[in-house]
């Protein structure tokens, strides 16, 4: 009788519900920037999403999945439209993106306004998880205080005293900015300078000339995709990394190191990822990606691969009826998420709470080589949901 029972149950977690049996496909809108200085970086999430979403045979609470794709090409201005195109045109069932901040913040306006399900695997704009916090927006990524946070209390505890930073001059650049400053001054250092130049511009020269001339203790930047990989290259050119160290968010070195080379040796960064974390979840996912398109897998790849077992999650709740708002919500929030970063819960805005690893870089990999900031939780500020 008893065996019965299991069998039954078990049987009823394999069978489709009659809701997603009798539904269409869900349209899954992939707003990504697949050109420009992040192409690499929308290029991991769209891979890593797929091969959660292959894992399962195709369907997640049992329904097939298709896509429709949109390159947002990391440009705020055409943010708007490209995703009410999404929304009204295509008439897709939930959005997935995007990289950069700037866009990120106006698809979160219209998926406020729309009540549309947003599940962004990057752009961690403090604000999205702040006061423009919404229940039908979820985050796979950071928000972009908590690498800089982590970061700013390493260089601390290492023993700087001064600080200069250089970044892009938009929300992600100046919020990871920011979270430095708070970590490492907490710790007792201070930042002397902070440089900027306009996104996605590579200038650096000028910038580089400022920094050998002040002789900080240490530089603190944040720059990802094509930038990253010029400015450590540009960093090392010009001799800085053998007189004052460079480090940063993880990004810095994230999907680059094939690039950077030699440039990039030593380097310090934080990251809720790292190359040889050899727990059982990260060796199969490493071995699934790589089998699957010939590459390493990345922090953004794991994000979006993230983001595929967050909808799937409330999929599972709703018996594949992502109107069900509520029922979505709660039980993306009640889950502990068993990630190749390691397990991680969602916060009450939303944003995943997560390690965060102090990284080194060894010929191609990031290596951890510690806890930076344990169960980082985002500071939410304004966030009214509960
Ligand atoms: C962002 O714009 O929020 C952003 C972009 C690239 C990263 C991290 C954050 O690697």
């Amino acid at each position: 009788m008893k065996g019965l029972k299991f069998s039954l149950v078990a049987l009823a977690m394999v069978i489709p519900s009659a809701f997603a049996q009798s539904q269409p496909p869900l349209k899954v809108g992939m707003m990504l920037p697949y050109s420009g200085t992040f192409a690499a970086l929308g290029n991991a999430i769209d891979n890593g999403f797929q091969l959660y979403v292959k894992e399962q045979g195709g369907k997640i609470g049992g329904r097939e999945i298709t896509y429709v794709r949109v390159d947002d090409e990391s440009e705020p201005s055409k943010a708007t439209d490209n995703i009410n195109k999404l929304i009204k045109r295509d008439n897709v069932d939930v959005v997935i993106g995007t990289v950069h901040s700037g866009v990120a913040m106006a698809m979160a306006k219209v998926a406020k306004e729309t009540g549309t399900t947003l599940i962004i695997p990057n752009a961690g704009a403090d604000i999205i998880t702040g006061p423009m916090c919404a229940k039908n927006i979820f985050r796979s990524s950071f928000s972009n205080s908590q690498p800089g946070f982590a970061m700013g209390e390493v260089a601390a505890k290492k023993g700087y005293k001064n600080a200069m930073t250089i970044t892009w001059k938009y929300a992600a650049g100046e919020e990871s900015v920011k979270g430095f400053k708070e970590g490492f001054e907490k710790g007792g250092g201070k930042v002397t300078k902070e440089l900027t130049l306009p996104f996605p511009g590579v200038e650096f020269q000028a910038l580089l000339t400022e920094v050998a001339a002040a002789k900080p203790d240490v530089v603190y930047s944040f720059f990802a995709g094509g930038g990253a990989v010029k400015f450590v290259k540009d960093y090392a050119a010009a001799g800085l990394n053998k007189s004052i160290p460079l480090v940063g968010p993880g990004f810095l070195t994230d999907g680059t190191l094939e690039a950077q080379g030699e440039s990039a040796q030593g380097m310090l960064t934080a990251l809720h990822y790292g190359d040889n974390l050899n727990i059982k979840r990260d060796n199969e996912f490493r071995l699934a990606y790589a089998k699957q398109y010939r590459l390493q897998p990345d922090v953004y790849a794991v994000q979006g691969y993230d983001a595929a077992q967050m909808l799937a999650v409330g999929l599972k709740a709703t018996k594949g009826d992502i109107s069900k708002k509520d029922d979505f919500a709660k039980a993306i929030r009640a889950t502990k998420f068993d990630s190749p970063r390691g397990s991680f819960t969602m916060s009450n805005a939303n944003n995943p709470i997560q390690d965060f690893y102090l990284r080194q870089v060894v010929g191609k990999e990031n290596k951890v080589i510690g806890i930076a900031s344990k169960s980082l939780a985002d500071p939410a500020r304004g966030c009214t949901i509960q």
